[in-house]
């Protein structure tokens, strides 16, 4: 065990996305030779998404994320052998196991680091960073590598024009380091389990076979109400715990789902847009990865600058929901 630093903080950040973009007028016209009808309009105006990045058959969450993790050790300028703890977030694991954590430790070449993986669905990021951040603060652990990544198009049903539009795949990953200057200012996590039902992919690999449903399922309106409910209410708590206030936020990435949550939400929060990084765009919905992925967008563009306070927060299946606050 090594002597605790009283904080956590992060010091650099990567992301990948897979080299094939589909817009939503390709999509579109792909599904439309299924006879499934749907278009860029429809899509673009209930989610704000315009285009999304899809993996090719095969192309594995492992090797996205070692990607992404890779980027982000560059930025950091730190190498792989002084991380000693990799916690990676996903739902897409490329194997029952070993965890997808310990694929990446290999493909990095470290040797000896804790490794696992998290599985909070959309809320895995803001899980697994705040796990991180307890291990470093308990002085468990010094330098962590905290990757969100996916390839949710490996789970979608292509026949489901209700779900196969919203979902993209992509990695983002973080380094976060024992600091004796302050970090991750406070946290919280939360899980109903009770309403499993409104997004799953409830399947499993059992007795040789797939058994119940390998693709995602989601009622859409239940999981949009639900979502802008709890993440106003996170909102608040996690910016009290450090005693802060909200208009003191520099910039708030939530889970990049639905243009139509982040707009609500922020207005909810009187957050102004201007201070909303939105990515969902682009990317569509990756799950765990999105939130690093947006991370590392508006740190490369240059928005997120050293010694600014950025509000994380996820939400998705289990139900699952948290916030991080940020001091970069
Ligand atoms: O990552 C976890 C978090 N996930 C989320 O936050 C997702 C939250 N939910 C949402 O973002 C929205 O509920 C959706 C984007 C999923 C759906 O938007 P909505 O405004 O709730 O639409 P809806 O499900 O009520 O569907 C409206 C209509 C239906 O047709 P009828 O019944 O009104 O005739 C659907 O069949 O839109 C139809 N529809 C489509 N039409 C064209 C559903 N999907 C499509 C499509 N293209 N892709």
């Amino acid at each position: 065990m090594t002597q605790a630093l009283p904080y956590a903080r992060i010091i650099g950040s990567g992301s990948f996305l897979p080299p094939r973009c589909v817009s939503n007028d390709e999509l579109a016209a792909d599904l439309a030779s299924r006879n499934i009808e749907t278009s860029d309009q429809w899509i673009f105006e209930r989610t704000g998404i315009r285009q999304r990045y899809l993996a090719e058959r095969g192309v594995k969450t492992s090797a996205l994320a070692t990607e992404a993790a890779r980027l982000a050790l560059a930025d950091a300028q730190v190498d792989a052998s002084e991380v000693d703890l990799i916690i990676l977030a996903t739902s897409t694991p490329d194997f029952v196991f070993p965890s997808t954590a310990c694929l990446v430790q290999a493909n990095l070449g470290n040797k000896g680091a804790a490794a696992f993986d998290v599985q909070a669905v959309c809320s895995g990021f803001v899980y697994a960073l705040t796990t991180a951040e307890a291990f470093i603060r308990a002085g468990r652990a010094r330098c962590a590598l905290v990757i969100g990544a996916e390839v949710f198009s490996s789970i979608l049903d292509w026949n489901d024009r209700g779900t196969c539009v919203l979902f993209g795949d992509g990695a983002g990953a973080v380094v976060v380091k024992a600091s004796a200057e302050p970090g991750i200012l406070s946290a919280e996590l939360h899980a109903d389990g009770s309403q499993m039902g409104i997004l799953s992919a409830a399947g499993n690999v059992a007795y040789g076979a797939v058994t119940g449903d390998p693709f995602l399922r989601m009622d859409g309106q239940a999981v949009f109400k639900q979502a802008v409910t709890v993440l106003d209410r996170s909102a608040r708590e996690v910016v009290a715990q450090a005693g802060l206030q909200l208009s003191e936020v520099d910039w708030f990435i939530p889970h990049q789902a639905n243009s139509r949550i982040l707009t609500f939400l922020a207005r909810k929060l009187e957050i102004p847009l201007e201070k909303v990084v939105m990515t969902v765009d682009q990317h569509a919905n990756t799950s765990a990865a999105s939130i690093p992925l947006a991370l590392d967008v508006a740190r490369r563009d240059g928005r997120i600058q050293t010694g600014q306070l950025v509000l994380l927060q996820g939400v998705g299946g289990g139900f699952t929901w948290g916030s991080v606050l940020v001091k970069m």
